[in-house]
């Protein structure tokens, strides 16, 4: 028997399977369905090791798979069966024709409007859950109500702000959950009905609504804002470590003042993800299509410093290394984007490690969670790379240690016991400025971190 409380969530990936789930261990009298154009993603939903890597996912997975939560594959009977329905498939950026490397490729959307079209047999809410530049939604209404006159469709939007490897606090305890809806009877009813969800766990003034643009606009904005304090702080890394300056100095100082606040203003190596990057250069693409080219060329410019970043820090360990790196062995420690995720989209340890490659270095490369993905983003490329899961036998016997991630795993390393199996003279560099820099000096090391002055041991 059909139950009025049924949801539909098309696409499992990052935000579909973290987001659903959560929904259904808040909402146990909602039936919650996942499909997945991709199978092998559904059977790993639905075996013991999930296909993403995020701290609490399991627990709430094993509470509710089976209960109310249900990963399916007869993508068209689900369609059928459920009357609210998320999208949120990936929006990659466009690779080919106009709008290449800028503008979002839309065809998984495309072919998910088309897909609700062709088998929906009633009315339906569908609701925006992946990120899409502004008037996306005008373009799926426009689609879903080709079919005139047989059934309507609300297209409401509801960005996703949670982040990779807090998702779950994240959505459990959310800063705000937007919902974007047309002005009409219909949008406000539908919107209603989604408000109606999240308020079983999330308070009333934390659910925000808009006119769909504004939702749709408020994602991009977000994720511009977030990365552009990121190169901000990098920016003035580059100027600390031509000066006398600290960085974390810099910044704890700045961000004192409760104008700014301290949030993201940490330097490194940049930041990564399969987000930050697509959505800025979707903005900018916007703007562009808009005429507003100081507007476009403000925020590619928070891109273009995420890059200069990791350039720079290259360029830092070949300066570092004696101007060459030809059949050194360099440890990589992390190569997930950020720390509790096994997510390497856009990370900036595969630019490094391709130019670390160029420069003919062997490459010993660690991560508690990431090395199989490393492995596929560095495959085809030429060059020796190992994969050591132990952060101590993959240092053993390199010249430097690299720390490309923010894992707490590599804070609490047993420096000395490294630096006793590495070739010397060895050096450290710290591309998030996570570890005891004095310390690791005094063991011998030479450490470059991020924004501060080097601590080497040649006079020269
Ligand atoms: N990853 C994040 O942290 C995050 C956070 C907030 C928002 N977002 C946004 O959410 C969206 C999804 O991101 P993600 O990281 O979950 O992507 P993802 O690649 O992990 O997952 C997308 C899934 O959609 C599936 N898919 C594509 N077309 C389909 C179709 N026609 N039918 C069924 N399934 C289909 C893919 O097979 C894939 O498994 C993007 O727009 C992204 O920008 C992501």
């Amino acid at each position: 028997m059909k139950s009025k409380k049924n949801i539909l969530c098309i696409g499992a990936g990052y935000v579909g399977g973290p987001s659903m789930a959560m929904i259904a261990y808040k909402c146990p009298d909602y039936r919650i369905t996942v499909v997945d154009i991709n199978s092998d993603r559904i059977d790993a939903w639905n075996s013991e090791e999930l296909p993403i890597y995020e701290p609490g996912l399991d627990k709430i997975v094993k509470k509710t798979r089976g209960r109310n939560l249900f990963f399916k594959k007869d993508i068209e009977n689900q369609i059928k069966e459920n009357d609210i329905i998320f999208v949120s498939v990936h929006t990659p950026t466009k690779t080919y024709g106009a709008g290449a490397d800028m503008a979002a490729d839309l065809q998984y959307w495309e072919k998910t409007a088309r897909q609700i079209l062709k088998y929906s047999r009633s009315s339906k809410i569908v609701i925006e859950k992946s990120t899409l530049p502004v008037k996306t939604a005008l373009a799926m209404e426009k689609i879903l109500s080709s079919a005139k006159g047989k059934f309507r469709f609300e297209v409401l939007s509801n960005p996703e702000f949670m982040a990779e490897g807090t998702a779950i606090s994240d959505l459990e305890n959310p800063d705000r959950v937007l919902i974007g809806s047309h002005q009409t009877k219909s949008g406000l009813k539908a919107r209603a009905e989604l408000i109606k969800i999240y308020s079983r766990w999330i308070l009333k003034e934390k659910i925000i609504t808009s006119n769909i643009w504004s939702s749709e606009l408020s994602k991009l904005v977000a994720n511009a804002f977030l990365a552009q304090r990121v190169s901000s702080i990098n920016s003035i890394s580059a100027l600390c470590e031509k000066t006398d300056a600290d960085i974390s100095e810099v910044a704890e100082a700045v961000g004192m003042d409760s104008r700014i606040g301290n949030k993201f203003l940490k330097a490194g190596i940049g930041f990564g993800g399969s987000c930050f990057k697509k959505d800025i250069l979707n903005l900018v693409y916007l703007c562009r299509y808009y005429g507003l080219k100081e507007v476009a060329s403000y925020w590619e410019n928070v891109v273009k410093i995420n890059e200069y970043q990791q350039e720079r820090f290259v360029a830092n360990i070949l300066n570092g290394m004696f101007g060459t790196l030809a059949g050194k062995k360099i440890c990589i420690l992390g190569f997930a984007f950020k720390a509790d995720t096994g997510d390497t989209r856009e990370s900036p340890a595969i630019y490094i490690s391709q130019k670390l490659l160029a420069e003919h270095a062997e490459l010993i490369i660690s991560d508690p969670k990431a090395l199989k993905n490393a492995a596929a983003d560095l495959s085809g490329i030429k060059g020796k790379v190992k994969y050591i899961e132990d952060p101590y036998e993959a240092a053993s016997g390199c010249h430097a240690l690299l720390i490309l991630t923010d894992w707490d795993l590599y804070m609490n390393l047993d420096f000395r016991k490294i630096y006793k199996t590495m070739v010397k003279p060895a050096f450290i560099f710290d591309g998030r400025n996570i570890i005891d820099h004095k310390k690791c000096f005094s063991i011998g090391f030479n450490v470059y971190p991020i924004g501060k002055p080097a601590l080497s041991h040649f006079k020269i």
